[in-house]
């Protein structure tokens, strides 16, 4: 046992960042100190997918992560793909299954995701101390952090904080204010993968809180099909997450409801062979009931289907097929999933991490300006880059 004030390298936050630097660095025989403010590590695990985890994505192209420079995930990525996290999953003998979309979940609980972590750090020779807090970062010639219980130094800092998302789960701004220190340039942070809010333009919306169904939703150039929830402040559900991260305040979001339907030539068979039936019974085929009667309502279009007009039928199919949102806002960082923007990754080097103009000291996961889709991608980032920086400090 060596000086337990001195280690080759010190990690700020025991997430899953900081988590799997750590095993990266002890495997490589350095002495690794992992402090984390909060009694437990990887909270933010422990909660994920429903309590499940989905740990990461099959699919974990670049082209998933979000970033003003999209290029600089893609060698971390490649370096530690999702098929090494699913190889230490299996090495555990943790049950996972396939949901949808590629996502990789437990079958079991998160909690296992933890506990191999933690499993990890051990076999690697890992310090771990929880419930820290680190009160000043200084770098006469090593890096000097004083905590609660004493100063500690150490030739490398690895900063593993994440970001604003779920300040009550303890997330800081702490990596962001270490960035300001060292000079390190920061992209303007967003909540992302965050419900929408509206104001009272649309209040048939919230009649309708607790619907789900299946749209593709289109904002800022990109697009997903998957489930949107109608909530009673907004919208939410995978779809509406998933383009929030692309959303900027006045743009509009742009929603097919009725996905893959060319409702024309439904329209035009219903006439025939169901013309006294009601629009709702028509859009209830494919659609919730209550959202169905809903734009009946709105569009006025009540009676037998066989007498509605074409101006009115062609009034819906709008509606349906192109529905435009202008939120007000959105749940913020209490409720967003990550945070958006972060360290500029032109201070970094993307193959360790490491800020190029301050020798020793990294920045990973979720402080890093590297946000990926909602499926597992933030996880494999964590997994990724801290894997880099682990291998470099
Ligand atoms: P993370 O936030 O995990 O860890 C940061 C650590 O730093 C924490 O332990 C914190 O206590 C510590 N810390 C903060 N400030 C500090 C300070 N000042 N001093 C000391 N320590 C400090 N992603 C995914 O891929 N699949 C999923 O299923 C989910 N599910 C999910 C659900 C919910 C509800 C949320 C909020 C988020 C998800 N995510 C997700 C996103 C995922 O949780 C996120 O991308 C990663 O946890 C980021 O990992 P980091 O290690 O960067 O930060």
């Amino acid at each position: 046992m060596g000086d337990p004030r001195r280690f080759d390298v010190a990690i700020l936050g025991a997430g899953a960042a900081g988590l799997m630097a750590a095993i990266a660095a002890g495997r490589r025989g350095r002495s690794v100190l992992l402090l984390d403010h909060a009694e437990e590590p990887g909270a933010k695990i422990v909660i994920s997918g429903g309590g499940r985890c989905n740990f990461t994505n099959r699919d974990c192209k670049p082209d998933r992560f979000q970033s003003q420079n999209p290029h600089f995930a893609r060698s971390a990525l490649a370096r530690y793909t999702s098929a090494d996290f699913l190889a230490l999953v299996e090495k555990h003998k943790i049950v996972w299954h396939e949901k949808t979309l590629g996502q990789l979940f437990c079958d079991g609980s998160a909690r296992q995701i933890v506990a191999m972590l933690l499993a990890e750090c051990e076999a690697a020779g890992v310090t771990l101390r929880t419930g820290q807090r680190i009160t000043d970062i200084s770098r006469p010639d090593r890096f000097r952090l004083m905590t609660d219980e004493g100063a500690v130094e150490a030739d490398s800092l690895i900063v593993a904080t994440g970001g604003l998302s779920i300040p009550k789960m303890g997330a800081t701004g702490f990596a962001y204010d270490i960035a300001r220190r060292f000079d390190v340039p920061i992209v303007p942070t967003m909540p992302a993968l965050v419900p929408f809010t509206f104001g009272d333009e649309q209040p048939a919306m919230r009649t309708l809180a607790g619907v789900s169904l299946e749209v593709m939703a289109r904002c800022g150039g990109a697009s997903f099909r998957e489930a949107m929830l109608f909530t009673h402040r907004g919208l939410s559900g995978p779809s509406m997450l998933q383009v929030s991260s692309y959303w900027r305040e006045d743009q509009q979001i742009h929603v097919d409801l009725a996905p893959g339907q060319d409702l024309a030539a439904l329209f035009r068979q219903r006439r025939q062979t169901r013309g006294k039936a009601e629009l709702q019974t028509i859009l209830g085929e494919f659609m919730p009931l209550r959202l169905a009667q809903a734009v009946t309502l709105e569009q006025g279009a009540s009676g037998p289907f066989g007498g509605l007009n074409q101006v009115t039928l062609n009034a819906v199919i709008e509606r349906l097929k192109d529905w435009r949102l202008s939120p007000t806002g959105t749940e913020g960082y209490a409720k967003a999933e990550v945070t958006g923007g972060g360290i500029d990754t032109k201070a970094l080097s993307s193959k360790t991490m490491a800020v190029t103009a301050v020798p020793g000291l990294f920045f990973i996961g979720e402080a890093v300006d590297v946000t990926g889709w909602l499926g597992g991608y933030n996880f494999q980032w964590a997994w990724s880059s801290g894997w880099a920086a682990g291998m470099a400090a």
